[in-house]
């Protein structure tokens, strides 16, 4: 585990291996006004003592009327930060550095009147969502929120943000240009919403906060994924954190025998064409496989989540060789239901319990 387990830096950040725990909305944890709680603090905590270089907390919502479900963390006013800072203090007495993803719904939202760059009609769940077309005011006003949770986050003293910019959420939703058919500025340049986000947050917080994006790698074929992470290296992003973007309207691509995901193959291109840290993610199960990909792919980072939800320790397992544990891929994840009920944990501790 020559790679995996070698620091490297993020801007002046030093990061002690390559394991980053990606950002995993625990449901049902929340109350509607977005507070943290006990629990949110305990399992951060939990997480960082087991090992990862780093930590991005779940998606945070930076407007209510943005949530992508009832029972999601927010930093959309003030009197959200005094908890978020006790999961920063609880994740810093570990020695792990934390990043906050910021976030917006948009059509995936939760709310009674979803915003979306474009009036567009989508199926979730068996249940018909409509997006309406942004005005310019509702545009600004929605970036304007992004840029005021990243000064909240540097208040509460995370690390950096990551934006996110990806999963059908309303950054990606702008990016993608089947979803996006504006004919202004925000639809001839899909990049622009986000790069005035990026641009502004820059100018409010410290040189050494880190801002980073969580972005689609299909949106909605790779070489859009690749055109967007050039323009935002050029316009000073600190990191590429690479995922599937709108699903459904996208074209994922790999050759016939790379072994991983495309999503990981994807992020192996991103890298080729810039110098900041690119993570890769989806399906990593054990220590060899992402050994293998940091090595094949040239990618800096790995994230391992659901991986993590099994096995909180992760990170220390694979170091001292012990099994990891995996997640079973089970049809609806657990955790989003009844964490308790995660069948690989379950059986991760049964078999150490029995010594199978
Ligand atoms: C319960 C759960 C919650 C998730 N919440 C988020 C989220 O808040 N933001 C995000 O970008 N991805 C989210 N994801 C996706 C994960 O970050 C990750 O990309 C995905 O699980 C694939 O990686 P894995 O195979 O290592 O689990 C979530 C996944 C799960 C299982
Ligand atoms: S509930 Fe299933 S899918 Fe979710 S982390 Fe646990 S084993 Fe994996």
């Amino acid at each position: 585990m020559k790679r995996l387990f070698e620091p490297f830096y993020i801007k002046h950040l030093k990061i002690k291996n390559r394991i980053c725990v990606p950002p995993m909305v625990c449901y049902n944890w929340v109350k509607e006004d977005g507070c943290v709680v006990h629990k949110n603090i305990e399992h951060y905590r939990a997480i960082a003592r087991g090992g990862a270089g780093l930590i991005i907390q779940e998606a945070t919502c930076v407007d209510p009327e943005g949530k992508l479900s009832k029972d999601q963390l927010g930093i959309w006013e003030d009197r959200q930060i005094d908890g978020l800072k006790e999961i920063v203090g609880a994740v810093h007495e570990e020695g792990c550095p934390i990043f906050l993803q910021i976030h917006h719904a948009g059509v995936n939202g939760s709310g009674e009147y979803l915003l979306c760059p474009s009036d567009y009609e989508m199926d979730k769940d068996g249940e018909k969502r409509i997006g309406h077309e942004m005005t310019k005011e509702q545009i600004h006003k929605v970036q304007d929120q992004f840029v005021k949770a990243a000064v909240r986050a540097y208040e509460a003293g995370y690390d950096g943000v990551e934006l996110h910019g990806c999963h059908r959420y309303m950054m990606c939703e702008f990016f993608n240009s089947r979803v996006n058919k504006r004919t202004d500025e925000y639809g001839r340049h899909p990049e622009k919403f986000a790069l005035e986000i990026l641009e502004r947050i820059k100018k409010e917080v410290p040189e050494n906060f880190v801002v980073g994006i969580r972005l689609g790698a299909f949106e909605p074929a790779l070489a859009d994924g690749i055109r967007h992470a050039k323009i935002l290296e050029k316009h000073g992003i600190n990191f590429l954190d690479i995922s599937y973007g709108f699903s459904g309207e996208d074209k994922p691509e790999a050759p016939k025998d790379f072994p991983y995901k495309d999503v990981i193959h994807a992020a192996g291109e991103i890298k080729k064409h810039v110098s900041v840290p690119v993570f890769a993610v989806n399906s990593i199960t054990d220590a060899r496989m992402a050994e293998d990909i940091l090595e094949r792919t040239g990618v800096d980072m790995v994230d391992i989540g659901r991986g993590v939800l099994v096995n909180y320790n992760w990170a220390i397992d694979a170091r001292e060789g012990r099994n990891t544990g995996r997640c079973l891929h089970c049809k609806e994840c657990q955790w989003r239901i009844d964490a308790e009920k995660c069948a690989g944990r379950v059986l991760l501790n049964r078999k150490r319990n029995t010594g199978e």
